[in-house]
């Protein structure tokens, strides 16, 4: 059975589906039939990083899916070791090489390492890769507003999107509304908060018990109903489906509130705070 799954615009001009597959840790031969299975039920929207050692994966579960490559979007992400304009040029193209794709459909500052403080080189390599044809839409994860208003200031080129973690222990309510009102996509990541306690808990539990769903699709459709794009990994071909059949109901407003009453100022995962964790 495949599920269609909506779009949204982005300033770019891009339409993107509300949900795509995180592959973290989907590798080999698993990670490719895993891939492959999500491509084949539904997802177009496929997430990977040049970190995640996983792009080889990707590509192959692209060419073994029945799906043309341009009906997909393939998402990976610059590390923060390449940050310097002359490195972050051939880390695109080597990127490239290990999916063996021509293109992909977004690219991303995978962490501003502001103490590094070199993403704006990292950024002009995405400006100009993006006018070579290698990319087709730029954007940044975890950057922070002071982060972004920097890119604009100094290239005056804004991200379409911004890949942040975002969850019900950790709803970036701010974050989220500064993007709203700067044009640019939130999409979340860990957006089932990793399977740690949150989908054990008893509120979400009452809600999905009231829907007749899972906790894990109520989570994901509260990302859909704040209009953020969710990206759950799944390497399980019942948990993909289920992570996709979230549009045949609606959540009420005391059911939105009940999910957002359980953010916390420490409910980061790994307290991984971009203004002073970085990653290489
Ligand atoms: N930009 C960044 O800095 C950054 C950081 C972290 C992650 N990411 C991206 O975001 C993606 C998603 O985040 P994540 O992998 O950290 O965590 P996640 O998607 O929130 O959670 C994944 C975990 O949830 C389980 N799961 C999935 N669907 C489920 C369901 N319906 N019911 C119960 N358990 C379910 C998975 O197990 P099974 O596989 O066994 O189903 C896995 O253990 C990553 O894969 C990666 O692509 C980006």
């Amino acid at each position: 059975m495949t599920r269609s799954i909506p779009t949204v615009r982005l300033n770019d001009g891009m339409n993107v589906p509300t949900i795509g597959l995180g592959t973290y840790q989907l590798k080999g031969n698993a990670g490719v039939q895993a891939i492959t299975n999500a491509i084949n039920i539904g997802y177009r929207l496929l997430d990977s990083a040049y970190n995640y050692e996983n792009e080889g994966t990707i590509g192959e579960a692209v060419r073994r899916s029945h799906i043309p490559r341009e009906e997909l979007m393939i998402t990976s992400k610059l590390p923060g070791r390449y940050h310097d304009y002359d490195s972050a040029v051939p880390a695109i193209q080597e990127s490239l090489y290990r999916a063996n794709l021509d293109y992909y459909d977004f690219y991303l500052i995978h962490w501003p390492n502001p103490i590094q403080d070199k993403y704006i080189g990292a950024w002009q390599a995405l400006i100009d890769a993006k006018k070579w044809g290698l990319i087709r839409s730029i954007g940044v994860c975890n950057f922070l507003p002071e982060h972004i208003s920097r890119l604009k200031d100094e290239t005056g080129v804004q991200p379409s999107m911004n890949q942040i973690e975002l969850h019900p222990f950790f709803n970036q309510e701010e974050q989220r509304k500064w993007h709203q009102n700067n044009y640019i996509q939130t999409q979340s990541w860990s957006p089932l908060g990793r399977a740690n306690a949150v989908l054990l808990n008893e509120g979400i539990q009452k809600v999905a018990y009231k829907h007749n769903k899972t906790i894990a699709q109520i989570i994901i459709r509260w990302h859909y109903q704040l209009n953020v794009i969710s990206i759950p990994k799944s390497a399980s071909p019942r948990r993909q489906l289920e992570n996709i059949s979230i549009f045949d109901f609606t959540l009420d407003e005391n059911d939105m509130h009940i999910i957002h009453a359980l953010t916390r100022p420490d409910g980061r995962n790994k307290n991984q705070d971009p203004a002073v964790y970085e990653e290489f």
